[in-house]
């Protein structure tokens, strides 16, 4: 889905091409943070539940983060033009160039093989749909445990959005995937990593 503007070499470095989409992501998430600070100032921190909820918030954010840079990785060194295969990669499922690489090349492979970066972003995804459907649970029942509610209705609507968000950022990354990257696809994949970082950035202010 990436290409540079020049005509003699247009392919963009992929570690770039994260650090660019991160520094966007990061501009955007803090500035969405203080306008919501300053729209919803009050905060419910010395109750102890919502402090670990809060942190538990933030690990979800580092997952999604550790997601979208190896989701830039991907499109970078067009690693979704090869394995159009869901869920294994073709008909095994760790493709063995992925061990061939690793033992081959060590840690390097990890930043720059096609094989093993696809597998490490197809994968890390069961994790980060984990971690949304958990905080999702978490944030349900301790609202629901307390006769005094902590959710106000605009949290209990962000609550309710995490499974639909991460579940639609999923398929749409299978659809990306199996359709071998077509470019309206690949920026709802995009868009859908966008939506799902503002709605942990709106949780991190909100509990
Ligand atoms: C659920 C969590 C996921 C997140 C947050 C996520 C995020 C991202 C992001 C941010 C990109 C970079 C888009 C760009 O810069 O153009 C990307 C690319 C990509 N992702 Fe995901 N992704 C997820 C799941 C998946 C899954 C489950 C698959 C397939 C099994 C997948 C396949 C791809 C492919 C093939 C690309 C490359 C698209 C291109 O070349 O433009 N993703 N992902």
């Amino acid at each position: 889905m990436v290409k540079s503007g020049l005509s003699e070499r247009t392919s963009v470095s992929h570690t770039r091409l994260a650090i660019h989409l991160m520094a966007a992501f990061i501009t955007f998430g803090f500035t969405f943070y203080v306008a919501l600070d300053l729209i919803y100032p009050q905060k419910n921190n010395y109750d102890l539940h919502l402090k670990k909820l809060h942190r538990f918030t933030w690990l979800v954010m580092l997952m999604l983060c550790f997601q979208i840079i190896y989701g830039a990785f991907v499109a970078g060194i067009k690693a979704g033009k090869l394995y159009n295969t869901f869920p294994k990669m073709g008909d095994e499922w760790v493709a063995p160039a992925v061990s061939y690489s690793l033992s081959k090349s060590g840690a390097a492979a990890i930043f720059n093989d096609v094989s093993v970066v696809q597998f490490i972003h197809r994968y890390t995804a069961y994790i980060v749909v984990a971690l949304f459907m958990a905080l999702y649970v978490y944030a349900y029942n301790l609202h629901n445990a307390r006769m005094q509610k902590l959710l106000s209705a605009e949290k209990l609507k962000a609550v309710n959005l995490l499974p639909y968000a991460v579940l639609f950022q999923f398929l749409m990354g299978v659809f990306t995937l199996i359709y071998a990257v077509p470019v309206w696809l690949g920026i709802l994949h995009q868009l859908g990593a966008f939506i799902l970082f503002a709605i942990i950035v709106f949780f991190i202010t909100q509990v």
